[in-house]
């Protein structure tokens, strides 16, 4: 049975930095719903990303090969305006544990006071994927841990290439 609405397009802005199986996951489920899923990485230099916006778009573009429905993009600056200017009604993002909740219920209601008409609908994460984060993934690589199973393996090398390189 399908659950698509062909006319919505949605957004899954994030930082991923870098991409984990956890995003992958969202963009499977979500995709599913809606007829164009646009997923935006944040440009904040500010939050010192280990990868740059282009690296971490090619990442996502690798992963997403195939899905006919999934485009890429990057934006600064206000989310919900973003958001407006692209034609998106849906703002997806995903909560894996209860301690998600209270920034994302805060982000959804200053998202919807800025635009009313834009909707952030939640999907939770896959319960074998709700303790990834990518701060956790990028401690566990830079600290020579196995992060196989928890990144695509193109990002896993990624990992292992940009922390060889600052050790030398
Ligand atoms: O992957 P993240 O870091 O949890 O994603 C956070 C993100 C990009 C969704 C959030 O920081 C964001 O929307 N930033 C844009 C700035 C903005 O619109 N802020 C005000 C409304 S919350």
């Amino acid at each position: 049975m399908s659950l698509r609405t062909e006319s919505v397009v949605a957004i899954y802005p994030g930082s991923f930095d870098p991409l984990t199986n956890g995003h992958l996951d969202l963009i499977e489920r979500g995709r599913r719903l809606v007829g164009k899923l646009v997923i935006s990485v944040l440009n904040n230099e500010a939050k010192h990303p280990l990868f740059s916006v282009d690296e971490r778009m090619d990442m996502l573009s690798e992963a997403v090969e195939g899905m006919d429905n999934v485009e890429i993009d990057s934006f600064d600056g206000l989310l919900a305006e973003y958001a407006a200017r692209l034609g998106a009604s849906v703002i997806l993002r995903g909560i894996r544990a209860i301690s998600d909740y209270e920034h994302e219920l805060q982000m959804a209601l200053m998202n919807r006071r800025l635009r009313p008409d834009i909707e952030t609908m939640f999907l939770l994460a896959g319960e074998g994927n709700s303790f990834i984060s990518s701060r956790l993934v990028k401690e566990v690589a830079r600290l020579g841990g196995n992060v196989s199973g928890l990144v695509p393996a193109a990002v896993e090398n990624r990992l292992a290439a940009r922390f060889s390189e600052s050790k030398v």
